[in-house]
């Protein structure tokens, strides 16, 4: 009687042992859960961001639209350690070891294209194909290398989140996010996060692309729709000989199209996709009278938009030497930043993000002093200076 009362003791007690420890692992999964994102994250195992290189595995990679011509690539952490969080709109800076010449690194950054997680990240790159004007120049290097090389498994390295194009994280403001083709990656990620977040937030995702067959994501952003009527999605076709669906736009996104569609009041802006389209979609934004402040954009190209070209008063004056490459030029104004004008002039310098946020133009000032007109993201190290977005205040030696 005593053994078997013992028995059922014990056995209570580890039945409740055993749901206990259930219960905690349950927690901690839904904790760690890479579709739960930020919202359920311990802020216990938030990590700091990781200084430098890292290599990531590449674990999945799939087509986001019908044409085929834009891949996801699943980016999980060598080491296994959990992944820092990351704000929506932000990008991650790759260095790829590319071709013959194993010496020199192509540096290209892309957008996170999903909700933040805790195990791994996804990109989402377009095949940069010879533009139709010159169909005998190579496709994109980095781009093409992704998209033909880079298979599941390989490694690639890339440098923590970085960037300033990010949500607002006032619910109540109207979101108007503009997307001009691959420029979705940002948006598909601000999207995700802020509606899991805010299910009710007022969002518009205008979104052009060529053709219906280069939507990106289509199946994930009418779910989203579907299921959150505060969130209006307007899909816009700009080839003639294509139709957008039912109930979407046509043509290219411009001034007037936004003001038939949308709704009086204050909106705030968010624009991403081509320089020119980012460039134009500014200037017409500003001239309709929306605040500087409420207009937030990233351009996945050359240009920097939205920065002021700086004409420096005594621009002619001032000489900029690049002392590796044994060339002395004269500033004169006409470049919105010493990295435009050093390419001009056919100056070698390494860059990615082109919006002071990678660090990878960081040069050395040997003498003299810099300006930036706009805040760098990362402050660069002492006596180095990030030409992307700096201009001269003085007469120049750069260690380049
Ligand atoms: C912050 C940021 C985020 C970004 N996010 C994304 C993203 O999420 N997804 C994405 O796909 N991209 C993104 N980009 C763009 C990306 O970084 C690359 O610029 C893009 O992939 C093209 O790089 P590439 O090396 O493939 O092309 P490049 O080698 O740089 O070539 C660019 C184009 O020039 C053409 N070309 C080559 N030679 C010549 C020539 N002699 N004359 C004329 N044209 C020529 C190529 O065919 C190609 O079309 C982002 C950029 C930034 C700055
Ligand atoms: S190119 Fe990224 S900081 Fe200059």
């Amino acid at each position: 009687m005593t053994a078997s009362l013992l028995l059922g003791v014990i056995s209570l007690g580890l039945l409740l042992q055993l749901a206990i420890g259930f219960a905690v692992a349950v927690s901690r999964r839904r904790q760690a859960d890479p579709v739960d994102g930020l919202a359920t994250r311990d802020p216990t195992l938030d990590v700091a961001a990781w200084p430098g290189w890292r290599p990531f595995r590449i674990t999945a990679r799939r087509f986001e639209d019908a044409a085929q011509t834009q891949c996801s690539f699943h980016l999980a952490p060598v080491d296994g350690a959990i992944l820092p969080p990351f704000m929506p709109g932000q990008f991650l800076t790759f260095s790829l070891k590319i071709g013959e010449d194993a010496a020199r690194n192509t540096v290209r950054c892309y957008s996170l294209s999903d909700r933040p997680s805790l195990a791994s990240y996804r990109i989402t790159i377009k095949y940069a194909r010879a533009p139709d004007d010159k169909p005998d120049v190579p496709a994109g290097v980095a781009s093409s290398h992704f998209h033909d090389r880079l298979a599941v498994g390989d490694i690639v390295m890339a440098k923590a989140p970085a960037g300033q194009f990010t949500l607002d994280s006032d619910p109540t403001v109207v979101s108007v996010l503009i997307a001009g083709g691959i420029g979705i990656t940002p948006m598909i990620s601000m999207l995700a996060e802020a509606l899991s977040t805010h299910p009710d937030r007022p969002m518009h995702l205008f979104y052009g692309v060529r053709t219906l067959e280069e939507c990106a994501f289509r199946p994930a952003l009418e779910a989203l729709a579907q299921a959150h009527p505060s969130f209006v999605l307007h899909l816009a076709c700009s080839r003639r000989d294509t139709d957008s669906p039912p109930g979407h736009l046509a043509g290219r996104i411009g001034i007037v199209l936004l003001r038939r569609v949308l709704p009086l009041g204050r909106n705030r802006y968010y624009l991403c996709g081509p320089p020119a389209m980012v460039t134009e979609l500014t200037r017409d934004l500003r001239a309709s009278g929306v605040p500087e402040g409420d207009i937030r954009s990233e351009a996945f190209g050359p240009a920097t938009p939205g920065q002021p070209l700086t004409l420096v008063g005594d621009a002619a004056k001032l000489s900029v030497q690049f002392k590796r490459s044994g060339r002395t030029l004269l500033w004169d104004g006409q470049d919105a930043s010493l990295l435009d004008f050093a390419e001009r002039h056919g100056v070698p310098i390494e860059s990615g993000c082109r919006a002071g946020a990678c660090g990878t133009c960081a040069t050395r000032v040997l003498t003299g002093d810099l300006r930036y007109p706009m805040k760098p993201d990362q402050p660069p190290d002492a006596g180095f200076g990030l030409l992307c977005i700096a201009t001269p205040t003085s007469n120049l030696v750069l260690d380049a």
